[in-house]
């Protein structure tokens, strides 16, 4: 007997994330797209793993990827109607043996496909996994106040770290390894996904310059909470960059922060 997909703990976790990102208006219309790697084993619970109901090229080689599996968002749907009609707005499929194609099992019940930026996705899932052999998570977002940073601060990953670090004590230690910044590229492209995956080498956050945030993670829960503690620190500058600012966290209290906790942070971003 097989189980009901939508009781899939990976189901209710995605319509859970895409209705706080939703909540938290970082997710208008259809912005912002996310990719969960699963386990054949989990997959196979809740369906027949060689039923293919549809097989979906993806426009690019992901060969390095093939045989996964992934639950991803479906291009052009709503953040807030996930939780309402997750077949419709969500998809699972594998990747082909030649890296070709999506094999489709469920979701997408509309006709429709994956998420338009699915390149960065799989890109980037490819790069953090060489990283971190236990990643899972690619989220993409339009977080309000992380945007709204864009438009006057400068875009250059050491300041942009560096300023992010000093609005919340716990900047460092959430993500030590900072975060990377790409100029306004055009999106949904490959180019925009191999410039994501280069970065993704060596962060986890990636900011999209005047368009948004790519983060990746093990769990969707830790994935959504570095870019959430992003865009605090984002709204902290944002509440604050045309005053006077009278206090701040100084450079010695980050190393102070980051000795504490143990984590290896990136030197080269503090003026020390
Ligand atoms: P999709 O609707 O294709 O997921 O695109 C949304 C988006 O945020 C583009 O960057
Ligand atoms: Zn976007």
């Amino acid at each position: 007997m097989m189980k009901n997909i939508l009781e899939a703990k990976f189901v209710k976790e995605m319509c859970d994330t895409t209705a706080n990102m939703y909540r938290l208006g970082w997710d208008e219309r259809n912005g912002g797209n996310i990719s969960y790697m699963l386990d054949e084993k989990e997959v196979a619970e809740y369906f027949d793993i060689n039923c293919i109901l549809r097989t979906i090229p993806l426009g690019f080689n992901a060969n390095e990827l093939a045989g996964k599996y992934f639950i991803v968002t479906g291009t052009g749907k709503y953040f807030k109607n996930v939780e309402k009609n997750p077949e419709e707005n969500l998809g699972l499929f594998r990747i082909s043996k030649d890296g070709k194609n999506a094999e489709l099992l469920w979701g997408y019940s509309d006709g429709g496909k994956f998420t338009s930026e699915l390149p960065a996705h799989l890109m980037s899932h490819i790069a953090r996994l060489k990283v971190d052999p236990e990643n899972r998570v690619v989220i993409h977002s339009h977080p309000t106040y992380t945007l709204a940073m864009n438009f006057v601060h400068e875009l250059d990953e050491k300041k942009f770290t560096h300023t992010l670090w000093e609005m919340c004590t716990e900047c460092i230690v959430v993500f030590p390894d900072g975060v990377g910044v790409l100029p306004w590229m055009l999106c949904g492209t490959d180019e925009i996904g191999e410039a994501t995956a280069k970065k993704m080498e060596e962060f986890r956050l990636v900011i999209w310059a005047m368009h948004g945030i790519y983060g990746a993670g093990k769990t969707l829960d830790e994935t959504f909470g570095l870019i959430e503690t992003v865009e605090k620190a984002a709204q902290i500058y944002m509440l604050t960059c045309n005053r006077p600012r009278i206090n701040t966290i100084k450079d010695e209290d980050m190393v102070k922060l980051a000795e504490y906790f143990g984590v290896k942070y990136r030197k080269d971003f503090l003026n020390i």
